[in-house]
């Protein structure tokens, strides 16, 4: 979370306190000579868009565009079938991911092939679909409103509340009519996860269309997240993000060039500041498990992240830190009234969503809490499964960019979902 702006503040941070290498530019200059393979073949993968990225590796790639009922057209991403030659298109079972907050469908791809879930999961025989939430990279788009106008901040005035109660169903609605299915899977990562539980309470007759939904890091609850940073500045998010918006600022953290520009150059393998790199990461998500952080990869990670949030999402976020419930947005008691009948925003009802859920979570995740995950596994509707990942320290992106991530948490997802199958 806050990606982006803590990640520069901390590398100008750390870099300040720990290293004023004099030399390290002459350094810099003397590795850019090398030419090492490596890093020439990560640097191009920071600097490819999704769909050259995936090509690149072979696997087939389509990108498909759907409309929410509030004019939003959002990028859909699909991987059909992997590689194999016995691996060919047919009627496979239907799998939908959807990633993070700050993100985008690059959760299941920057780690590429043999990592990346999006192609272990291409690879195991499944017909993969990565949504994009409104107002990121790939869905910066709506049939009316203009995401840079300087009059209107229309476009932005949506949290993961709208993701989760019209992005989803659009986006689940047009993966089932174009392959023929009644029903796939889910597996969401961080804010692809409350975005269900939004879209499974709130639209409850969605619930059917859900084969199985895997909860990777899962986050509803908040109210025991144990950052100060967060903790303090939750109380003012809605005051906050107002300040921002009588400003104009209604965006936060789009993708720019500058993140693919400092993961090349200050981030690459042989860049003596590439440790300041892995030291923001742990200070933002969490110290990785043991052996799970691989800094090579940390150009490819920034040239995708982050990929443009609204502000309000974030804003959200800090509500529910505030209260410790999982409510709507709270808009302020008048507009709260006109929206939702009442003076305050009504908590997501739980209870509602009968699709069965696994969720896969890790004893350290600063941003998930233990104790906000086992309230979410009371008041479930219908709770198949808790796994813990079989590793104490885990950050929250390890669950993404972790090195055994496959071993540690996606051959289970995989093992549930086989168990899980539906005939049309
Ligand atoms: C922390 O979690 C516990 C257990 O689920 C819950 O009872 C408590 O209300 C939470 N604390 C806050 C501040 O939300
Ligand atoms: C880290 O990433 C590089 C580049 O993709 C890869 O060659 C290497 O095997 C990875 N390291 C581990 C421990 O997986
Ligand atoms: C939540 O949903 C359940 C199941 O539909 C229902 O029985 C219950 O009354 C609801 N709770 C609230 C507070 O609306």
């Amino acid at each position: 979370m806050w990606l982006g702006l803590v990640f520069c503040c901390t590398i100008a941070l750390v870099a300040g306190v720990r290293s004023p290498h004099v030399d390290y530019i002459e350094e810099l200059i003397r590795n850019q000579g090398s030419g090492n393979r490596i890093s020439n073949n990560i640097n191009e993968d920071a600097t490819l868009d999704l769909p050259e990225l995936v090509r690149k590796y072979n696997y087939p790639f389509e990108e498909h565009f759907v409309t929410t009922e509030d004019g939003y057209i959002l990028g859909l991403h699909r991987i059909p079938h992997g590689r194999d030659s016995n691996n060919r298109p047919g009627n496979k079972p239907v799998v939908f991911l959807m990633h993070g907050l700050l993100s985008s469908s690059a959760d299941f791809i920057v780690m590429g092939p043999g990592s990346g879930l999006g192609y272990i999961l291409a690879e195991e025989g499944y017909d993969v679909w990565m949504g994009n939430a409104r107002g990121n990279y790939y869905s910066r788009r709506n049939v009316r409103l203009n995401p840079d106008s300087i009059l209107s901040n229309a476009f932005w005035e949506f949290s993961w509340d709208e993701i989760g109660d019209m992005d989803l169903p659009a986006s689940i609605d047009y993966v089932l009519q174009r392959t023929g299915h009644s029903a796939l899977h889910y597996v969401g990562f961080s804010q692809g996860t409350t975005t269900f539980f939004v879209m499974g309470s709130l639209r409850p007759e969605y619930n059917r269309k859900i084969i199985s939904m895997h909860a990777m890091a899962p986050i509803a609850f908040m109210g025991n997240n144990s950052s100060p940073l967060l903790q303090a500045l939750a109380p003012h998010a809605r005051r906050i993000e107002e300040m921002a918006a009588r400003r104009g600022i209604a965006e936060f953290m789009p993708k720019m060039p500058i993140f693919t520009t400092i993961g090349k150059e200050f981030c690459v393998d042989g860049a003596p500041t590439q440790p300041l790199c892995s030291d923001a990461m742990f200070f933002i998500a969490g110290q990785s498990g043991e052996g799970q952080h691989n800094a090579t990869m940390l150009p490819v990670i920034l040239g995708h992240y982050p990929a443009g949030v609204a502000l309000r999402q974030i804003a959200h976020y800090g509500q529910s830190i505030a209260s410790g419930e999982f409510k709507r947005y709270d808009h302020g008691p008048v507009t709260n009234r006109r929206r939702y009948g009442t003076a305050t925003p009504p908590r997501y009802n739980l209870s509602k969503i009968s699709a069965p859920v696994y969720l896969h979570y890790s004893e350290t995740d600063p941003l998930g809490d233990i104790k906000d995950v086992e309230r979410l596994f009371t008041e479930l509707g219908n709770l198949a499964g808790r796994i813990r990942v079989p590793m104490r320290v885990f950050s929250h992106v390890d669950f993404i960019w972790g090195v055994d991530a496959k071993t540690l948490v996606y051959n289970d997802i995989i093992r549930a979902m086989r168990s899980r199958r539906r005939q049309n």
